[in-house]
């Protein structure tokens, strides 16, 4: 086994089932016997889930996008120092439900944050930090609103927030496409079986890897 913990996290738009796949990946990692730290963006600290409430609370009346993504990564700052990087250090391994793709997902993809932009403050913030494998789960934004229970009725929000969600949808495939061997892009269309029996495979095999190296 490494000495340094792995750091893994989990992505999608909301609706996607990212609670149930965190409670499954967590399952398949204690299993093995390893310690693990579960925690989330933005929050995981006393700070960063004052940072989180602020954020959502003022979502509905909007918030100028550059406050927005400052917010986000000084949450992400003090999430760092105080809880992840201690935890890899001792050999713990860290699992965060969103991370650093949703912020480019969501105001990069979303808002049209510029990605030079996110980029700096991700490299200024994580340094050279970045998740060992990230599973998004993937699915149609129709059937994420659905499931998140957001599908009401047919109004202009409605119809804005769809168009929103496949902006930020495209966002994640695009990560996912150009770093293949991090992002595992998992259909979470399919009945909850069949997800369950993919990510267990995903995460034992990721466990194997770490301890004994690929094959
Ligand atoms: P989530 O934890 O999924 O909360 P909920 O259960 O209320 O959907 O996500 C919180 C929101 O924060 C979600 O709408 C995505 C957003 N977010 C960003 O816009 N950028 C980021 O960098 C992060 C981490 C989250």
């Amino acid at each position: 086994m490494n000495d340094r913990g792995a750091f893994i996290t989990i992505e999608g738009i909301d609706g996607a089932g990212k609670t149930t796949c965190m409670s499954m990946v967590a399952e398949c990692i204690v299993a093995a016997g390893i310690g693990l730290v579960q925690t989330r963006e933005p929050g995981g600290t006393p700070l960063g889930e004052d940072l989180r409430t602020l954020l959502l609370g003022h979502r509905d009346e909007g918030m100028f996008s550059d406050a927005e993504l400052l917010l986000m990564f000084a949450a992400r700052a003090e999430h760092l120092a105080v809880r992840i990087l201690p935890a890899l250090d001792v050999g713990d391994w860290v699992l965060c439900d969103r991370f650093t793709d949703s912020t480019y997902a969501y105001q990069g993809a979303g808002r049209g944050v510029s990605e030079a932009r996110i980029a700096a403050l991700e490299s200024w913030v994580q340094g050279d930090l970045c998740p060992n494998l990230t599973l998004l789960m993937d699915l149609p934004v129709t059937l994420g609103l659905e499931r998140a229970g957001k599908r009401s009725a047919p109004d202009r929000f409605e119809h804005d927030a769809q168009a929103f969600f496949e902006r930020v949808r495209e966002g994640y495939l695009r990560i996912a496409r150009e770093q293949p061997q991090r992002v595992r892009v998992v259909n979470a269309a399919r009945p909850l079986d069949e997800v369950r029996a993919e990510i267990t495979h995903l995460i034992d095999d990721f466990i194997e890897i770490r301890r004994h190296g690929a094959a």
